[in-house]
């Protein structure tokens, strides 16, 4: 059996600034990857384009409770310390922050990064408070960190947009890199959310991103946009899926919706849906060539 020594794990901002102070004291670039932990290749995948651009990678594991509504999945969110170590260890992280609740928040905390626009559509709609929490957050670890790169997964495109703009109206000093969306065999797009799902559930679940590829194929081969995401609709609300919160095509910079495909702009379908007790949200680029990526 292969033994990786597990990375060093530290939970105070006062530890991890120490390490990273020695670090770039030694002239090595550092990259964060912040995450909620229940870990699957998709997250070590952004470890591992971490990797390529810097010497020494950080992950974060915080469940950060600001970014959950009332009702949402915060206490039952999947919690495995141990088997994230070992995944990030093998995967080429240098060292974990896991900071507690307290040491995020302490009493009196009274801060709130808020991005317009960005966020006012799509999941913010469907999730009142919930990227004022991410940005909110992000911006504080990235604080904390003081690393040279931070890289987000384009699994969730509208947060990737939002803390890019974030990062650019406060002027932090770091640079944003961003991984494309890793996928199960039969592309469902991985998330640590996918456990919650039954085993008949899963099957269906596997429908939705072949229905977003065939939507956004048939919208690059000029069927009219409006009636290909109708018909999608439908057919997901056939294959098995409960409520369709939104399936839209929208600009990929700035996520306007958009009515028909623009020359020189790129466009994704973005869809968040339900499956019995599971959120699931999924994006796929409309290309003129057809399906890639
Ligand atoms: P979490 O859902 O744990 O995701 C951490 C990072 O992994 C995010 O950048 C997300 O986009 C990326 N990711 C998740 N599934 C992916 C997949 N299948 N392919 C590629 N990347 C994937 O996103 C969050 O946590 C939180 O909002 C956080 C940014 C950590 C702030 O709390």
């Amino acid at each position: 059996m292969l033994h990786i020594s597990r990375p060093r794990t530290v939970t105070t901002i006062v530890e991890l600034r120490d390490v990273v102070r020695d670090w770039r004291r030694a002239g090595d670039l550092v990259a964060l990857v912040p995450t909620m932990g229940g870990l699957h290749e998709g997250h070590l995948s952004l470890v591992r384009t971490a990797r390529r651009r810097a010497k020494r990678v950080i992950a974060s594991i915080f469940v950060n409770p600001t970014q959950f509504a009332e009702g949402e999945d915060f206490e039952k969110y999947p919690r495995d310390e141990v088997r994230d170590a070992e995944l990030l260890a093998n995967a080429g992280c240098d060292l974990i922050y896991a900071p507690t609740v307290s040491e995020i928040y302490p009493d009196g905390f009274a801060t709130n990064i808020s991005v317009k626009n960005i966020t006012e559509s799509l999941c913010g709609t469907h999730r009142p408070g919930h990227f004022d929490g991410v940005t909110t957050v992000v911006c504080k670890l990235l604080n904390q960190a003081q690393a040279d790169y931070a890289v987000f997964g384009e699994k969730d495109w509208q947060q990737l947009v939002s803390i890019r703009q974030m990062v650019r109206d406060l002027d932090m000093p770091i640079r944003i890199a961003s991984s494309p969306i890793v996928r199960e065999a039969d592309g469902l797009a991985m998330s640590s959310r996918n456990r919650y799902l039954s085993e008949k559930e899963r099957k269906i679940a596997g429908k939705l991103n072949r229905a977003l590829f065939a939507s956004a194929d048939h919208i690059a081969h000029g069927i009219d946009l409006e009636r290909v995401l109708e018909a999608c609709t439908k057919a997901l609300l056939t294959a098995g899926f409960n409520e369709i919160d939104y399936i839209e095509a929208r600009d990929s910079a700035n996520l306007n919706l958009i009515h028909t495909l623009e020359h020189g702009k790129e466009a994704r379908i973005f869809a968040a849906v339900r499956l019995g007790q599971t959120r699931l949200i999924d994006n796929v680029p409309i290309e003129r060539t057809g399906r890639a990526g």
